[in-house]
């Protein structure tokens, strides 16, 4: 048996296609391991979302390099999006990578390695031949959890003006309803009782159905739910302008539609979000938050910031604090303005570093001021667990909330796999402690 490493940096949609490349690479004869060094081939899968994340990826390859001196034979691949963006430039930078790999071709690795074992020399693969992918890939699915991903759109045309996934992942599209239903299937067979359905713009969903007309994002969960088996079900990650009236009114109906949504915003200014070209204002997001809340009035939000995007003032920046003020948020991500070559912000003037640390600080310790509240309002409240792993703790059990809040439960680890109602006695920095409800125990 070889060895594989996988390593994995950025989004979930790069959890999920690192797991898909593990299930292809099995029947090569490829088990997974979960160090570099003794692996016979090493994937990193990488992203190229902000200039530190890309920059990892090089050090990485640093490290890797006197790895491979020791060790004959051993195979280097980069995947993911810093392979689609910056393709060949990666061998001449780090020639001891062997097979560069786009985010939409890693399904021609098992060519590639043949390729690249039976001749010296490198492979590359950088094409974007549509939903090919999917249809290539054996969907063992043998490692999926209680919880699991599951892709059901790729790609954005949406070009905010700070972002490179329209580059890096091509133009929106999404599967088919039979084959993500299909997939779902497997991953309840295989034990899944809570699925996320990941896209860059997953809400913009517009797969063909059984019926042969396009479907929501809506519809293909009102089908997914009737999966016996599936618990819950939930999403991300969402643009404000796709959120379709359908999708909204589903947050009221369906019961396995846990009440959590990220739905980024970026910022509360509208001359920067304009200049994002996010195609929405600030009065529209925060109506549209009212119109979700109406619909499911208990809903967890959650959003990604930029800070120090090229024209932000300090008057801008407070608009993005009264917004976060008046939303009131369970959770969220942010992050300083980080220019990406090829993209239209990267060439306009910059702030500079100092004020965008200041205010990252700023926006950041409220954030935090919010999760902690959001946190505490669980206290003595009895929330049901999908319980997903171990604790560090002997015997005990780690899982979320409905509103994605992880739960840990002294003695639950024999629960995973199973929802339960925990009574939530204290909070930690990010996440909750409680004891199983009366009743609720085996
Ligand atoms: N600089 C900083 N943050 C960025 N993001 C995307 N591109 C950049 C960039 N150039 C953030 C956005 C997005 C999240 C995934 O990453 O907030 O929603
Ligand atoms: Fe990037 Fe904007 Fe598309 Fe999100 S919507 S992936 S931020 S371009």
């Amino acid at each position: 048996m070889k060895k594989l490493f996988i390593k994995t940096y950025g989004c979930q949609m790069n959890v999920y296609d690192s797991a898909r490349m593990a299930d292809l690479l099995a029947p090569l004869g490829y088990a997974p391991s979960d160090a570099a060094a003794d692996a016979d081939m090493v994937i990193l899968n990488t992203c190229h979302i902000r200039e530190k994340a890309a920059e990892k990826v090089y050090s990485e390859l640093g490290r890797l390099k006197a790895l491979k001196k020791e060790k004959d034979g051993m195979l280097i691949a980069v995947a993911g999006c810093v392979a689609q963006a910056e393709g060949a430039e990666i061998v001449r930078r780090a020639p001891q990578v062997d097979m560069v790999v786009g985010p939409q071709s890693y399904h021609r690795l098992p060519e590639m390695i043949a390729l690249v074992t039976r001749q010296a020399g490198h492979a590359l693969e950088t094409d974007f031949p549509a939903l090919e992918k999917f249809d290539s890939i054996p969907v063992d699915l043998s490692h999926s959890g209680a919880s699991a991903f599951l892709t059901v759109q790729e790609g954005c045309d949406k070009f905010c003006t700070f972002c490179v996934v329209p580059y890096t992942r091509g133009a929106e599209l999404s599967r088919p309803v039979a084959q993500v239903a299909d997939e779902a299937r497997r991953l309840v067979e295989k034990g899944a009782r809570e699925i996320t359905l990941l896209g860059q713009n997953v809400n913009a969903f517009n797969g063909v159905g059984p019926d042969g007309k396009q479907w929501s994002l809506a519809k293909l969960i009102a089908h997914l739910v009737a999966i016996e088996g599936l618990a819950r079900i939930r999403y991300m990650t969402s643009h404000p302008r796709d959120m379709g009236d359908d999708l909204i009114a589903a947050h009221g109906e369906i019961p396995e539609l846990m009440p959590f949504l990220h739905l980024p915003v970026q910022s509360g200014s509208d001359s920067i979000l304009a200049a994002m070209n996010r195609q929405h204002t600030a009065r529209d997001y925060l109506d549209l938050v009212a119109r979700i809340r109406e619909s499911r009035p208990d809903i967890a939000l959650s959003s990604d910031f930029i800070v120090g995007f090229p024209g932000e003032t300090d008057a801008d920046f407070e608009a993005t604090m009264a917004l976060i003020t008046e939303v009131g948020y369970a959770q969220s991500y942010s992050f300083k303005y980080s220019p990406r070559p090829g993209t239209p912000a990267a060439s306009l003037k910059q702030i500079p570093e100092s004020v965008k640390d200041a205010r990252l600080a700023r926006l950041q310790k409220l954030l935090l001021s919010q999760q902690d509240a959001f946190n505490r309002a669980a206290e003595s409240r009895i929330l049901p667990v999908l319980f997903e792993k171990p604790g560090r703790e002997k015997g005990q059990g780690i899982g979320r909330s409905p509103y994605l809040h992880p739960v840990h439960v002294a003695g639950a680890e024999r629960l995973i796999g199973q929802i339960r109602d925990v009574k939530i006695q204290t909070m930690t920095a990010n996440s909750l402690r409680g004891v199983l409800a009366e009743g609720a125990a085996l």
